[in-house]
């Protein structure tokens, strides 16, 4: 037994002293490792006598138990410490100043901030979709019929079909999330949806990936006269200054009325001026958005009645409104990648677009 004693103590001492991971793997194999001194000892097990045999045998068994124990205690041990370590030297302190000499806010994410500030201020709430869409949501519950020639209109990118046969989409526009908001939500529903949208089209006013600012407000009493000064108070505030808009009938199919709204521009050289500059109002009108009365028929499909429930909403392109805004020529450079464009149009990370102090 005094042999047991002392390999247990020889090992347990070792194992105590062993200060890193590697260290102490090397005390477990050179104890309990197939050619360990413990395993060895267990093989001896074989030639002795049964009598002796009786009495060694648990005591080995404890032995390796107990050296097994203490190999894994001392091993969380060591982690904890490794990971200590690691916490202490990798801190951030997210209190520092931000370096700003490098980096600047895409005009995209910029108009969004500015759009999403001007709706806020306006009592809208934010809302997302997915950008893979299925049929149902893209097309079926806005009220395009299976088959409708509404549907081609949108140069639609489709997946492959599943097992089912199915073939999911890239979104074409951010309506699908109207249908799963006023799915999800009990009305009053007030929301805009910010996001990327799809189309198969590319030239200087068209890219097949885009951005659209989706609004819609479903209650009992919200009516067309809403809608209008909705969008009039929003273009006076994103163009800041005083932006002239005009109605006029449209269709789509899952608005009634529709309508699409213009804004009042100036051509000046190259420039587009929207709206009122130096004190005098474009002579031009320019088409800017699609809107109208929610369908019936889409209340209905998402289980709201046209009866009780009414409301409007509103989409436009954010890449366009962006280009309007601030000059850019061509809007596939926005998706381009070139730093010296971000250089160019990009816009101060730490100068947040509020109605205080300024939108850009
Ligand atoms: N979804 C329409 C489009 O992409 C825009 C729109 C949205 C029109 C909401 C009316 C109401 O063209």
């Amino acid at each position: 037994m005094t042999n047991i004693d002392n390999l247990k103590t020889k090992y347990a001492s070792a194992i105590s002293a062993a200060n890193g991971l590697t260290e102490l793997d090397a005390v477990r194999v050179a104890a309990l490792g197939k050619k360990g001194e413990v395993s060895l000892q267990m093989r001896t097990l074989g030639q002795m006598s049964t009598d002796k045999k009786k009495v060694m045998g648990p005591a080995l068994n404890a032995l390796k138990n107990d050296l097994a124990a203490l190999v894994e205690a001392r091993k969380s041990v060591l982690e904890g410490a490794a990971l200590n370590a690691a916490l202490a030297s990798e801190m951030l302190d997210m209190s520092l100043p931000v370096k700003t000499d490098t980096g600047t806010l895409h005009p995209v994410m910029q108009v969004m901030e500015e759009m999403a500030v001007i709706f806020a201020d306006q009592g809208f709430a934010v809302a997302e979709g997915p950008d893979i869409e299925d049929d149902f949501h893209n097309f079926t519950a806005l009220n395009f019929p299976p088959g409708h020639p509404a549907r081609d209109m949108h140069d639609t990118f489709f997946l492959k079909p599943n097992e089912n046969g199915d073939k999911m989409v890239l979104r074409t526009h951010t309506s699908p999330v109207q249908i799963r908001t006023m799915m999800s939500q009990e009305p009053p529903i007030r929301i805009i949806v910010p996001g990327r949208t799809y189309r198969c089209d590319s030239d200087q006013t068209h890219t097949p990936m885009f951005h659209q600012i989706e609004g819609l407000v479903i209650d009992k009493t919200t009516h067309m006269g809403h809608l209008k000064g909705c969008l009039m108070d929003f273009m006076s505030a994103f163009f800041e200054t005083d932006v002239e808009v005009r109605f006029r009938p449209h269709h789509f199919p899952f608005t009634e009325p529709s309508a699409e709204m213009d804004v009042r521009y100036a051509r000046v050289g190259d420039e587009i001026r929207i709206g009122s500059y130096n004190g005098k109002m474009g002579d031009k009108w320019m088409e800017i958005l699609g809107c109208g009365m929610v369908h019936p028929n889409v209340l209905k499909n998402c289980g709201l009645d046209p009866d009780e429930y009414q409301g409007f909403a509103f989409g436009m392109g954010v890449d366009r409104l962006a280009m309007l805004k601030y000059g850019m020529p061509d809007l596939r450079d926005m998706f381009a990648g070139d730093g010296r464009w971000l250089e160019h149009y990009g816009f101060s990370p730490l100068l947040q677009a509020n109605l205080a102090t300024g939108l850009s």
